[in-house]
């Protein structure tokens, strides 16, 4: 076995940000290669990564993690000492429209991932199998709605997944959670509040906001904007995976939140103070009177809240960020990066927004 990770997804979001940290000289455990699959669907964005594009120590192959093929092939060429598993379907509302993505990545393709690291793991040897790691991301979602003054969801509490998406979450789950029990798979398992930082596709709520709010366009709240979310700065999440990889316990679930929670309305009046204090409009308005209410989420999970005493107690991880400094950071980066905005939003960027939104 080498000192090699493969990172599923890495081409999105939390992936890029996750790659970004684990190879940033300040990190103490670098691995000699960072192998990142991913097979670049409208989420998927190279460009996030370009800073590596001569870092000896990242390699990129495009490809589905459906394909298990390829993947045992990775497996067998890298003798990676672990996997990290972002890659998936994770937009809720493209999953109430349409769900069969989310049935073929997030569950076909974490079953396939698991047979593939099942069989490169049956032929490590003793030492090696001691050290090996198969690390899955899940979300907060898998666990349901909370009720106002309901107490934060910890590990043990039931599933209770509401959307298409959550529920081919569960579902990839609990193939991890049997993978573990039926072949003793090393697995770990995080399921993680709402992220938020640099890189986020403009299909979610804050740079969806963000993106609005500078091209002039309303900002879409589902419902009343009272529906509560954990927010989640995305490089205090990236830590938290760190932590679990180096010093998890085979076989656990680890729960990650922010201490954020927020109302929608809260998060998107808060943007908009931010940009009219940094980018203020030239006739003086704030961005505010842009917030245009419109139908809400069909089956629209009212709060989600994250307990993440466990990690913090046996692994020493809590949230660096607060919300108020992540979010200031979050639209400093999307107004410096209106080039890396403007490349993404594509003809199907396009398509999205006015199937979803018209
Ligand atoms: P994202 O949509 O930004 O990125 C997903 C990445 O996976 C993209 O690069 C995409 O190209 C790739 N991908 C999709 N299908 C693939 C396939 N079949 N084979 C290979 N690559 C494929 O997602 P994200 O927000 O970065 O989320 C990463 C993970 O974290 C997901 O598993 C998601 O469920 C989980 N999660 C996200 C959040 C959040 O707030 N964003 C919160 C909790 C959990
Ligand atoms: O909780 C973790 C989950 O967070 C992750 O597992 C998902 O991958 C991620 O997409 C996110 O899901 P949400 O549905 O909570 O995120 P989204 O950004 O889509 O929406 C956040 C809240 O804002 C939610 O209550 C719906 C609302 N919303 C969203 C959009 C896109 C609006 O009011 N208007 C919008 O236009």
């Amino acid at each position: 076995m080498k000192n090699n990770i493969i990172v599923t997804g890495g081409a999105g979001f939390i992936g890029s940000n996750f790659i970004l940290e684990t190879l940033d000289s300040s990190n103490s455990n670098i691995p000699d290669l960072v192998i990142n699959l991913d097979c670049l669907t409208y989420a998927g964005n190279p460009e996030n990564l370009a800073s590596l594009k001569d870092n000896a120590r990242y390699t990129f192959t495009k490809g589905s993690i459906t394909d298990q093929t390829l993947v045992t092939s990775l497996f067998i060429e890298y003798q990676p000492r672990a996997i990290i598993h972002f890659a998936a379907e994770s937009h809720v509302d493209r999953s109430i429209r349409d769900s069969s993505d989310f049935i073929e990545t997030n569950i076909v393709g974490t079953y396939r991932l698991l047979e593939s690291a099942r069989q490169y793991y049956d032929h490590l040897n003793k030492e090696d199998k001691a050290q090996f790691r198969f690390l899955h991301i899940s979300t907060d979602e898998v666990y349901g709605t909370l009720n106002a003054h309901d107490v934060p969801f910890s590990e043990k509490n039931k599933y209770e997944p509401n959307s298409p998406y959550s529920a081919s979450k569960a579902s990839s789950d609990h193939l991890v959670r049997a993978w573990h029990h039926t072949y003793h798979l090393p697995t770990l398992i995080t399921n993680c509040s709402n992220n938020y930082g640099p890189y986020q596709f403009p299909e979610k709520l804050i740079p969806l906001c963000i993106f609005n709010a500078l091209t002039n366009k309303s900002i879409p709240i589902y419902g009343d904007g009272k529906q509560i979310r954990d927010w989640l700065y995305v490089k205090d999440h990236c830590k938290a995976i760190q932590s679990v990889l180096l010093r998890g316990k085979i076989g656990e679930t680890y729960n990650v939140g922010g201490l954020n929670e927020k109302t929608n309305l809260e998060v998107v009046h808060a943007i908009c103070h931010i940009l009219d204090e940094l980018k203020p409009k030239i006739n003086k308005e704030s961005y505010v009177k842009q917030i245009q209410f419109i139908q809400d989420r069909p089956g629209h999970d009212k709060r989600y809240a994250i307990d993440a005493a466990k990690i913090q107690t046996d692994l020493g991880w809590k949230p660096e960020t607060s919300f108020e400094i992540g979010l200031r950071q979050t639209v400093i980066w999307y107004l410096e990066h209106q080039d890396w905005v403007n490349h993404i939003v594509t003809g199907e960027y396009q398509h999205w927004i006015k199937k979803h939104y018209s």
